[in-house]
């Protein structure tokens, strides 16, 4: 009854505030889930929204599919570049210190981005497999059984850990470096930069750079689509059972989970010049926020998209790994670790109660959760 009385006065708010003072990028919004009826709102009224005020500084908002994708895909007057605020809301969030390419125009962008690629080429990514089936399948078996555990914690790392892992990872990676530069070119993400022409003359710092957007970048992200998988499956029981009953449809319910989930809410970028934009006019320097998760939900492109259903037509059209130059290059990567935990957890559990609601992380960029109280029946 309580919740029922918070959700109605969350959806009155959002439909009565008047227009110009949204600001879909306030914190609270995210960490209590509530942002979805402003975004359904900016798509009908106005797709294209100037926030004047916001703890983040003026922003637009791009709300729409196909919007989206054209500020996508014309990096040549939209711009990622770190020096500029880079990619999110937040210009502090772009840590000058370690380059990426993510935060990068042409040509720079385009020649890291090319030497990286291999790493993650399907030859490689076949290579992996066996070692992210061995390491789910340790994890998963290491569940207790008939206890109510934190999913997030056991199954994924938390922030902490993470961070402690990283200060030793940097001495570690630097150390790798050293040995693959002088031994003949591997597979491996390390060998590989130190053998391109592009990036074996990187800085350390901007070679830190990219191993930290490869892998803590890409980290993130899939820890919160595998949680969000489990809650997604628990909130939508038929779904669950159709997996159960046909373990064929785990591709498509992977892809369906990114969209459902949007791991990162949005992308950033910076206008360089003046141009109208469906009647809007941004100027030079405007900070341009396209939201992926609104796009996910633009009924006009994908049917019914407020509902999770795991056997749509074409589930890989979606918003969550972006268009255009900075597509994410780990998205076949992504989706690999996704079906291959999927597969581990189908082998070995009827079924994984969600018991609790989810406590989610407070930020308009990062979408994920904080916990997610879990059961498996013994
Ligand atoms: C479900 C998981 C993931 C999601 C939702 C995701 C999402 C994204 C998005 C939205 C972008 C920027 C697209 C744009 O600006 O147009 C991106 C770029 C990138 N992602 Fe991912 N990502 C995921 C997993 C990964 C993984 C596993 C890796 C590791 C290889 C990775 C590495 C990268 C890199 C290196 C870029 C920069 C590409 C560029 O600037 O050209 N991502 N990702």
């Amino acid at each position: 009854m309580a919740n029922g009385t918070i959700a109605l006065s969350v959806t009155e708010r959002a439909r009565t505030i008047p227009l110009d003072e949204i600001d879909v990028s306030e914190p609270e919004l995210w960490r209590t889930d509530s942002h979805w009826p402003y975004f359904e709102r900016l798509r009908r009224e106005d797709p294209v929204h100037y926030c004047a005020r916001s703890a983040f500084g003026p922003y637009w908002s791009i709300t729409k599919y196909h919007d989206i994708m054209a500020i996508d895909t014309n990096h040549q007057v939209f711009s990622s570049e770190a020096a500029l605020g880079g990619i999110t809301i937040d210009d502090e969030t772009t840590d000058l210190r370690f380059p990426m390419f993510i935060a990068m125009d042409p040509p720079k962008h385009d020649e890291q981005r090319k030497a990286v690629s291999p790493a993650v080429s399907p030859a490689n990514l076949q290579l992996f497999e066996p070692l992210i089936r061995e390491r789910a399948a340790r994890t998963l078996d290491n569940l207790p059984r008939d206890e109510t555990f934190d999913w997030v914690d056991r199954v994924s790392e938390t922030y902490e850990a993470k961070a402690a892992v990283g200060a030793e990872c940097l001495a570690a990676f630097t150390e790798l470096w050293n040995q693959r530069v002088n031994a003949p070119p591997r597979g491996d993400l390390v060998s590989v930069m130190a053998h391109a022409d592009a990036t074996r003359h990187m800085t350390p710092r901007e070679y830190l750079g990219n191993l930290i957007l490869l892998i803590v970048g890409g980290n993130d992200t899939t820890r919160n689509t595998i949680t969000g998988s489990v809650l997604a499956l628990n909130q939508n029981p038929d779904q669950y059972q159709k997996l159960r009953d046909n373990p064929a449809l785990l591709p498509s319910m992977v892809s369906e989970t990114i969209r459902w989930q949007t791991p990162l809410a949005h992308m950033r970028r910076t206008a360089l010049q003046d141009i109208e934009f469906r009647g809007k006019h941004i100027k030079k320097g405007d900070k341009v926020v396209m939201w992926y998760v609104s796009g996910n939900r633009d009924g006009e492109v994908i049917e019914n998209p407020d509902a999770y259903l795991i056997e749509r037509a074409h589930p890989r059209n979606h918003l969550s790994f972006g268009f255009g130059i900075h597509r994410c290059v780990g998205n076949r990567l992504a989706e690999l670790q996704l079906r291959v935990i999927w597969e581990e957890i189908l082998k070995r559990f009827p079924v994984i109660e969600v018991v609790g609601e989810p406590q989610r992380v407070p930020s308009p960029f990062v979408k994920g959760y904080v916990n997610l109280p879990v059961r498996i029946p013994g």
